[in-house]
């Protein structure tokens, strides 16, 4: 709910549990009084104070009085150039080269449901479930205008933010740095937490207590990136996943990002969510309008479990579209890691015959099935059927595929192009370089110029013929490289800054038109693993590959992370081979079935080289997938123990939403001679009820969950135990 108090300028935003609140001061500055726990009702304004601090300049308007500074004033969008010194959250530069905008409240509107953005993705309600509160400021001097979008959808407690700039003046202005989201906290005593990591490692959390001055985390390779997530949180130093508060924010973006919070000189905390400023200035002429991507925070008084039950409701039901977006989804195995280059129809109707019998559902062809793509050198564009593998096309293998009982998906890398394809040879200026400067490779590849809508059609045009030609019913969009010469033959020099931004908005226009002509196809991301998960991705396809790494151990470290703010349904997660090809570890086919299950669960092996007896325990574990489906994919999700502290054990649990049954899964380390008695304490069960625990007697949810679950000792390194509780009364 919003409301809004004429008398005292007064915005409140109201989520089920938390309470966000802001005012317009008399000189038309917003100023931010209040984010936390909801309250009923009432004014935080006299939370706003003023003092005399040297150094900390004052606005013209307020005439000689000395104790009102936007440096020292919390404040929902700041101005910059004019006297605030913390992170900015607008730059421009002007006709006349001045570098300053100083914006002031207009006008306001209040509406149900929840706003769109063109050609940008964001989260969505029902016109009933959201209501959106609109608010123009302007620059009196240059005409620039900040109309600031502000959704809430109540349920979720969620509140969403983004931006539109207009160049209402007469003169070009050039943005130099647009943040969707400023949140200016009134303390600075807080821990920050981001995800970061590397290729085959990412999304690991670091916590540290913010230090003064700015800390911040950002991508510059032209995608979200697999070294930092734009999801971060600030919490309590004393928040954990049970108590303490917290909030989240996710940037809805696929590019370049920047996150970054500072510690003031008062203690206070700035936090910033945006497009990356690095090499990004979008001009524009008079009557022009840029719109920022959506930022979104959730605020729980209840500890990181709260906060992340809402995400990940949230991303479900207001982010994923489609009918996949709730459809149970088939269990695939891809043919990756089971052939890389290496496959021929033949050998994939042998695949798809074995796997079938394991009751996979889905075979999916992988990199290597187009042009002449024989190994990650070449092929990349020529977007038809390799026919020396594949004789006769898609169809007749797809055909008979299906006659096994199988579904039949596909690969793609659509933003790419190798120096040795057809569409090189005749569109040579369609990737991204910088004449006279030798391209710079990556996986042996170059980056195609999205930023062109002539380039992303053409190449869809080939996909969409190709998809068009057989019975597909998923498609892996992959993305293998990092951008570099950004430069774009299309645009004047004064507008390469735009490269980056306008690059993305093709892959979501060219994500838009896929999804509109393939409704019933199952989209799955991916960026040579989880290099672009986030929430711009999620609009699009409803999974994403979550890593390269399919190894057992350390996709829970993976996971783990990843599960702060993304549910368990958006993550990919296979049972690969071992030795495991990343790490060479040997970890049990039961372990790597646990750990996959927590996610979308599917395999990434040849099933022909398993015994019998461990197709025969394939079959049991698809099986117990299916039959566990709704609870591993929409039950609340808590991380019982965190994998990067030193324990016996990991473990997880996914909750039913009505309290009637739970899935803990426990995976162990490296065992440990005349160990201790381990124990598993399940959370978020009904106190009163009674759960039986694998079938036996039936206990008292508080029972279990205050003298938790006694662990058997199983022996061995990286064991993987499930306990299925079932309500029974
Ligand atoms: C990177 C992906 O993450 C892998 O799963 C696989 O699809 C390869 N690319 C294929 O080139």
């Amino acid at each position: 709910m919003i409301g809004y108090q004429a008398e005292n300028h007064l915005f409140t935003l109201h989520t089920r549990s938390s309470s966000y609140q802001f005012m317009v001061d008399p000189s038309g500055y917003l100023l931010h009084t209040y984010y936390g726990p909801r309250v009923g009702g009432g004014s935080f304004a006299y939370r706003l104070r003023q003092a005399d601090r040297g150094f900390s300049p004052n606005p013209n308007s307020e005439g000689h009085t000395r104790t009102f500074s936007l440096d020292t004033q919390p404040q929902e969008y700041p101005s910059s150039g004019v006297g605030d010194f913390r992170i900015p959250v607008l730059e421009v530069e002007n006709a006349d080269g001045s570098r300053a905008a100083d914006l002031r409240y207009q006008s306001h509107v209040i509406r149900s449901g929840k706003y769109a953005l063109p050609g940008l993705p964001a989260f969505f309600a029902q016109e009933e479930d959201a209501q959106t509160l609109e608010i123009t400021l302007e620059d009196p001097v240059t005409g620039l205008r900040a109309v600031l979008y502000y959704g809430v959808i109540e349920s979720r407690d969620m509140i969403t933010r983004a931006v539109r700039i207009e160049n209402a003046g007469d003169k070009p202005v050039a943005l130099t740095r647009v943040m969707s989201l400023c949140l200016d906290l009134h303390q600075g005593d807080l821990d920050l937490i981001t995800f970061d990591g590397r290729h085959t490692g990412e999304r690991h959390p670091h916590r540290r207590r913010l230090a003064p001055g700015i800390q911040m985390v950002s991508s510059t390779r032209g995608a979200t990136s697999h070294q930092h997530n734009n999801f971060i949180m600030l919490c309590a130093p004393d928040a954990g996943e049970t108590h303490g508060w917290c909030l989240g924010a996710a940037l809805v973006y696929s590019g370049n990002f920047e996150a970054a919070v500072e510690r003031t000189q008062f203690d206070t905390a700035r936090m910033t969510l945006g497009i990356s400023p690095w090499q990004f200035r979008f001009t524009l002429a008079p009557g022009e309008t840029f719109t920022a991507p959506e930022a979104v925070m959730i605020f729980s008084r209840e500890g990181f479990s709260g906060m992340t039950h809402q995400f990940h409701r949230a991303i479900r039901d207001n982010l994923c579209r489609g009918e996949w977006a709730h459809r149970r989804r088939p269990v695939l195995l891809n043919t990756w890691e089971a052939a890389y280059f290496d496959f021929n129809s033949e050998k994939l109707l042998e695949i798809a015959r074995c796997a079938a019998e394991t009751g996979v559902e889905l075979l999916v062809m992988d990199d290597g099935w187009f042009g002449t793509r024989n190994d990650d050198r070449g092929g990349l564009g020529d977007w038809f059927v390799n026919e020396q593998k594949l004789p006769g096309g898609l169809a007749p293998l797809v055909h008979a595929v299906n006659e096994l009982g199988l579904d039949f998906g596909l690969w793609i890398e659509p933003e790419m192009v190798s120096e040795d394809s057809r569409l090189f040879a005749e569109h040579p200026d369609w990737a991204l370089r910088i004449p006279g400067r030798p391209a710079t490779r990556g996986r042996s590849q170059l980056v195609l110029d999205f930023s062109r809508t002539e380039v992303w059609q053409y190449v869809y045009a080939q996909i969409k013929k190709v998809l068009s030609s057989a019975n597909i019913t998923y498609v892996k969009w992959d993305m293998n490289r990092s951008l570099t010469d950004v430069l774009s033959a299309a645009l004047p020099a004064e507008r390469q800054g735009e490269v980056y931004h306008r690059f993305v908005l093709g892959v979501y226009a060219m994500l838009e038109q896929f999804r509109k002509d393939f409704p019933h196809i199952l989209l799955e991301g991916c960026c040579g693993g989880g290099g672009r998960f986030d929430c711009g991705m999620l609009y699009y396809t409803p999974q994403i590959w979550a890593s390269d790494n399919t190894d057992a151990m350390d996709r829970l470290l993976i996971q783990y992370g990843t599960s702060f703010c993304y549910p368990v349904s958006v993550a990919g997660s296979h049972v690969s081979a071992v030795p495991n090809e990343q790490t060479g570890r040997v970890t049990g086919l039961d372990t790597r079935a646990a750990v996959a299950m927590a996610g979308t669960f599917g395999y990434e092996l040849d099933p022909r080289s398993l015994s019998v007896a461990e197709r025969q325990q394939m079959r049991l574990e698809i099986d117990r997938f299916r039959h566990l489906y709704d609870l591993i994919q929409y039950g609340d999700y808590d991380r019982l123990t965190d994998p990067f502290a030193p324990g016996p054990f990991t473990a997880w649990q996914q909750t039913a939403p009505d309290g009637s049954a739970a899935l803990v899964t426990v995976v162990t380390g490296m065992a440990r001679s005349n160990d201790a008695f381990a124990t598993v304490y399940p959370r978020n069960l009904l106190p009163d009820a009674l759960y039986s625990v694998n079938g036996a007697d039936a206990v008292r949810g508080d029972v279990l969950m205050y003298g938790g679950i006694p662990l058997p000792h199983v022996g061995g390194d990286y064991r993987a135990m499930q306990f299925e509780l079932t309500r029974k009364g």
